[in-house]
């Protein structure tokens, strides 16, 4: 199956800093048996984050998986993007990636990870360092399968 992974961050994307969450979301979708579709570093920017996600669903990723901007500074906007463009939100999963992350730091509660079906892919948003992002997406890892083929609307039983 096919994933798509976007690192949503002003500074990686303008090279500041090198971008380690993507390459590591890589690795853990590699490590799973998933095959990297398209990969992208843009601006916190609502639009820039809905175009990006509208266009690898076109390109038939099933899973795309965003990292950064699910803060409360005022550039954290990954949240409204995802909900702008959805047709539905699975709030199990930012139930469950809060609760697994706060038996790391109590600041998890800041985080406002979602995962929600835009046109026929899952789309994960998740934390943006490293380890919060991998932590945050292996939380999940077991209904993703499943949640990819309803979203993709392949029969799959539970
Ligand atoms: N979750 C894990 N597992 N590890 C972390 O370090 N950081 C938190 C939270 N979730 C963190 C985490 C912090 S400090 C913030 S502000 C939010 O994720 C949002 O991060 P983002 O704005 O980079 O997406």
């Amino acid at each position: 199956m096919l994933a798509g992974i976007i690192t949503v961050s002003d500074r990686a994307s303008r090279g500041d800093y090198e971008d380690q969450s993507g390459p590591a979301l890589r690795d853990t979708l590699k490590e799973r048996g998933w095959q990297i579709g398209a990969e992208a570093i843009i601006p916190d920017d609502l639009t820039r984050i809905q175009e990006t996600i509208r266009s690898f669903s076109s390109q038939g990723c099933g899973l795309i998986l965003t990292t950064g901007g699910t803060g409360i500074s005022e550039r954290d906007v990954t949240p409204e993007a995802i909900r702008g463009i959805m047709r539905v939100e699975i709030p199990g999963f930012g139930e469950t990636m809060r609760f697994s992350s706060l038996q790391t730091t109590p600041n998890a509660i800041l985080s406002r990870a979602l995962a929600a079906v835009v046109e026929r892919s899952l789309v994960v948003a998740l934390p943006g360092k490293p380890a919060g992002a991998v932590e945050c997406f292996v939380s999940v890892c077991g209904a993703i399968d499943h949640s990819v083929k309803l979203a993709q609307r392949v029969p799959s039983s539970c």
